[in-house]
């Protein structure tokens, strides 16, 4: 089986997509792959980082590789927090500081509308490619559920009434932004 390493130690995010990929590719962790370092994530972009996370465990191993950065954009907010998503209250990279920010800077207004965006960048026989998926939805008044990360539970879907904390992963991936990236990068990958 052709094996792929993705570039982060997010676990969740790991989970997430060996669900997507029922087996069809083996992913290899930063940790399986050897690779023991802080993956940067310096640009203003989420396509600059995620090319710098791909080009980063490339240039380590010449295998090929996958690196995503995802951001959380809401209208009213002017797409807030976007590409600081993870640090939106601080270094500290805290969830539950971050949605509490969140819901604090939207308090009061009327668009609650957002939406998440990922950007995968796939270096394959030496190419870069770069894949990207989108989920509409709203953000909730209070957080709600236990599953996921992040800003799961203030976020629900369109079309759906369940946070994506109260889902199963089976579920969000219904829905979610990497999930839809992923697909693109599968089908790429099946016709390479
Ligand atoms: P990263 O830089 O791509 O790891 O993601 C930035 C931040 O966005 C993370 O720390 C999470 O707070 C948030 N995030 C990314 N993906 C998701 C998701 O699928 N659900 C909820 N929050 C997410």
């Amino acid at each position: 089986m052709q094996k792929i390493i993705f570039a982060t130690n997010n676990q969740h995010k790991i989970e997430e997509i060996r669900a997507i990929l029922k087996g069809q590719y083996e992913i290899m962790t930063l940790e399986e792959a050897g690779i023991h370092i802080e993956i940067p994530e310096p640009y203003d972009t989420l396509e600059e980082n995620a090319r710098e996370k791909a080009t980063t465990v490339h240039k380590l191993t010449g295998l090929s590789c996958f690196g995503e950065d995802t951001g959380l954009e809401t209208r009213s907010l002017n797409g807030e927090p976007g590409v600081k998503s993870a640090r939106y209250a601080g270094e500290e990279r805290d969830f539950a500081a971050n949605i509490e920010k969140l819901l604090r800077n939207l308090e009061g207004k009327t668009d609650r509308s957002a939406r998440f965006r990922t950007v995968i960048s796939l270096i394959h026989n030496g190419r870069e490619r770069q894949f990207e998926g989108l989920c509409e939805g709203k953000i909730t008044e209070t957080p709600r559920g236990e599953g996921g990360f992040g800003y799961d539970p203030v976020f629900i879907p369109q079309n759906a009434t369940l946070t994506f904390a109260e889902m199963s992963m089976e579920e969000k991936n219904r829905y979610s932004h990497r999930a839809k990236a992923m697909k693109q990068l599968i089908q790429f990958l099946l016709h390479a």
